[in-house]
């Protein structure tokens, strides 16, 4: 007897104010399978999530549940369902504790009282966590976690709410190699229960790791569906953004110059001890790490957000006292935060307005006025520079792909013509084209000579584009290596403490 997909969605459209982001769309999963989903930024992959979980409704199109049609019209629908979704971007709750977020909207009560039985759920909750390795507490507020561990509680809450098809939508992006690889047993867990699983990423390696088939779109459209026992890496890519890429890390050797930021025995509470490093002009470090090992914390400090509670920053060999970004900007310095949607974009404002948002200033005509056109015509050169997929200047940011909205966050960041800049997990989310055209905006500001500080916790990248690295391990810097010597062994014994420089 042939067996029938678990999930079928078929012929699905869609289209903002007139705009197909998805045409003729179908998708397919069994039980216990799980299906990656692969595209660009922008192919279309969170909207056709977004149908099946009921936040967007199809213009057209079936969906299939064990071979009978259904009809989501709500969030509530799918749950209803079984399905749940792992957003891209994270919406843990920040007020709210630990165990609060994970009961959020399916919270427990007691027999017939119908009291919240908020003991079962710590314990439960405390168990969950366990289960996945987690060490943080189930009573602390969301909110002072990383965002390797917000994360996991979106993971957790999924799991614990009975699906029997889970969507996840980058669960991998801000997760360490460990918190991965218990994600991954999760998965697994979930597969022999029968459940399927559709998962997004943009690594390749993980989706090779994990899924069995994959699904391609391309620009709203099905582009094909293959066994990943079938195809590599580059018939993949070359799927996805209809070219061969070659060389994913164009690295140009430095011409490094005098130091332009020195910092110096940097504290911040028990977060940030005693850190020292420098950025010279034309070169990029790196700076690598395990979740919570500090690094963005650094970047912070350094960036008056954070008030450090002792040590010294120096521009251009001056001590420099910066107490907000206003500061940091007089400064030349820029941070692109990790958290686009904590820190970086305002969702509901036009995407040309969060664009030139920090730079303001160069726009005001007579009167005090905004010369918008102005505004427009370095939003158009930016979003072109960029490739920044957009319908103009008026589009919500909240509507592009996540993806864009993260090099949306780098334009605005680059229009203040900084003489440092921050990059925290700066191609976390974004797809393989894209990344390359970061590397070489990195490149381009290397050659111009920029000092650059990249955070990432992807260690190819650190590797293929850093010219030194700087790693920490808790709260520390654990070691310092050159290029000719790095290695990602070199790098794990720094970030897990097996060395230290000292
Ligand atoms: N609510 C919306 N209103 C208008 N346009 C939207 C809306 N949501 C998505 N879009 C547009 O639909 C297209 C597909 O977006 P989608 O978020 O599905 O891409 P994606 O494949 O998930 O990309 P990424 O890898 O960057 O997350 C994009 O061009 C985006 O701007
Ligand atoms: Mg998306």
């Amino acid at each position: 007897m042939e067996v029938k997909p678990l999930l079928e969605m078929v012929k699905i459209s869609k289209s903002f104010s007139g705009v197909k982001v998805l045409q003729d769309v179908s998708l397919s999963v069994y039980g216990g399978e799980v299906m990656a989903l692969l595209g660009e930024n922008g192919a279309g992959k969170s909207t056709l999530m977004k149908i099946l979980s009921g936040l967007y409704k199809c213009d057209s199109g079936e969906i299939y549940l064990d071979g009978h049609k259904v009809q989501i019209d709500s969030v509530k629908d799918a749950q209803k369902l079984g399905i749940s979704f792992i957003h891209q971007e994270l919406s843990v709750l920040p007020n709210l504790t630990v165990w609060e977020n994970i009961f959020l909207g399916h919270e427990v009560t007691k027999g017939c009282t119908k009291k919240i039985d908020k003991a079962f759920m710590r314990e439960k909750s405390r168990e969950l966590l366990k289960s996945l390795g987690c060490t943080f507490d189930v009573n602390a507020k969301a909110g002072d976690l990383t965002i390797g561990e917000m994360q996991m509680i979106e993971i957790i809450k999924a799991v614990s709410a009975n699906s029997r098809i889970v969507i996840m939508d980058e669960p991998t992006a801000s997760l360490t190699d460990y918190e991965t690889k218990k994600l991954f047993e999760v998965i697994a867990a979930l597969k022999s229960k029968g459940m399927a699983v559709i998962y997004i990423s943009h690594r390749l390696d993980e989706i090779f790791e994990v899924c069995s088939r994959v699904t391609v779109l391309r620009d709203g459209k099905l582009i094909g569906v293959t066994e990943l026992g079938k195809v590599d890496k580059n018939q993949l890519i070359s799927m996805m953004v209809g070219r061969n890429l070659e060389e994913q890390y164009p690295y140009i050797a430095p011409s490094p110059g005098k130091v332009i930021l020195s910092v110096e025995k940097l504290n911040y509470k028990n977060k940030v001890k005693n850190v020292s490093f420098s950025l010279r002009e034309g070169e990029i470090v790196g700076m690598a790490g395990l979740v919570g090992a500090g690094r963005s914390e650094t970047a912070k400090v350094i960036l008056g957000e954070y008030k450090k509670t002792s040590g010294d920053i120096f521009v251009n060999g001056k001590k420099v006292d910066i107490k907000s970004s206003k500061d940091a900007i007089k400064n030349g310095i820029v941070y692109l935060s990790e958290d686009r949607k904590k820190e970086g974009l305002i969702s509901n404002w036009p995407v040309g307005e969060n664009m030139t948002l920090p730079n303001l200033k160069k726009y005001v005509g007579n009167f005090g006025r905004i010369v918008k056109k102005e505004e427009v015509i370095d939003f158009k050169e930016y979003a072109k520079k960029m490739s920044i997929k957009t319908t103009g200047y008026s589009q919500i940011a909240s509507n592009l792909s996540g993806g864009n909205q993260q090099k949306v966050i780098i334009a605005k960041w680059l229009m203040t013509k900084p003489q440092i800049l921050i990059f925290d997990e700066p191609t976390r989310g974004i797809d393989v084209g894209a990344k390359k055209e970061i590397y070489e905006i990195l490149n381009e500001l290397k050659k111009n000579n920029k000092a650059i500080l990249v955070i990432s916790s992807d260690m190819q990248e650190i590797l293929g584009i850093s010219d030194r690295i700087v790693v920490m391990h808790e709260g520390e810097v654990a070691g310092e290596i050159d290029r000719k010597n790095a290695s990602q062994e070199a790098i794990m014994k720094y970030a897990v403490g097996i060395s230290n420089r000292g």
